[in-house]
């Protein structure tokens, strides 16, 4: 195992402190929150009854395939805990989400979440968020207008930067989970996340983007030093 891995599995491993019996959880995307469905999986397999929300197919394949239950939003009355990765979080705990492109099925499951908890090693960590370009899901149709609202709104606020669709394996314009496109915006450094998220949702063509402002509660830190948890 590398380093960065024993670091995301020590995350996880963290955050399973957390899990109860009968809870209903919000299961994260990305190679971080991988370790935590992993290590769950262990837990379940020695009598843990817990469900779990999978946030992504690919998250869902790896928890079937190692047997932890699944349910849907539609089938519980919300959910007690998320635990889901980052791409980075600053110090009061808003973050960037998206580099494995399932940012909105990752917000949906945790704003429908009492808690919501991020695993991730010191690298996530940064003063402002921007430098890892900033994911926004947009519909396939109108994304002319949909990018030149991008800008305008960015401008809005003194940014600017590329914006580039996401690409998949075979050159083509990666399909998220429910077939919308993504686009990265390269902000560099967003100092009014908040503002840029409201504008952001009030453009008709973006489904959702990956600033995650006011949703999670905790961040546990892996870093070589042992592991930090700060809460909101
Ligand atoms: C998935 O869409 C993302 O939000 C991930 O949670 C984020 O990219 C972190 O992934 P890693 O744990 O692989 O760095």
């Amino acid at each position: 195992m590398t380093t960065a891995d024993a670091l995301k599995r020590e995350a996880a491993a963290a955050a399973l402190e957390m899990v109860a019996n009968g809870m209903r959880l919000g299961l994260g995307t990305g190679s971080t929150a991988s370790w935590f469905v992993r290590l769950l999986a262990e837990r379940v397999a020695a009598g843990l009854e817990v469900v779990g929300v999978p946030t992504s197919e690919a998250t869902a394949a790896l928890a079937r395939e190692l047997g932890v239950p699944l349910t849907t939003l539609d089938d519980v009355d919300g959910l007690d805990l998320t635990v889901d990765g980052a791409d980075e979080f600053d110090g009061e705990l808003n973050l960037v989400k998206g580099g494995g492109g399932a940012l909105l099925r990752e917000k949906i499951v945790a704003a429908d979440s009492a808690r919501m908890v991020v695993i991730t090693d010191e690298s996530k960590r940064v003063e402002w968020l921007g430098a890892f370009p900033l994911p926004i899901e947009v519909v396939t149709f109108g994304t002319g207008a949909t990018l030149r609202a991008i800008r305008a709104a960015a401008a809005g606020l003194d940014l600017s930067g590329s914006l580039a669709f996401r690409m998949d394996s075979n050159g083509n314009r990666r399909v998220t989970d429910q077939g919308n496109w993504i686009v990265d915006a390269s902000f560099r450094q967003i100092s009014a996340p908040k503002a840029l998220a409201s504008a952001l949702s009030a453009i008709p063509g973006v489904v959702e983007h990956g600033l995650f402002i006011d949703l999670a509660s905790t961040v546990i830190i892996a870093g070589r030093t042992g592991v930090e948890r700060i809460d909101r």
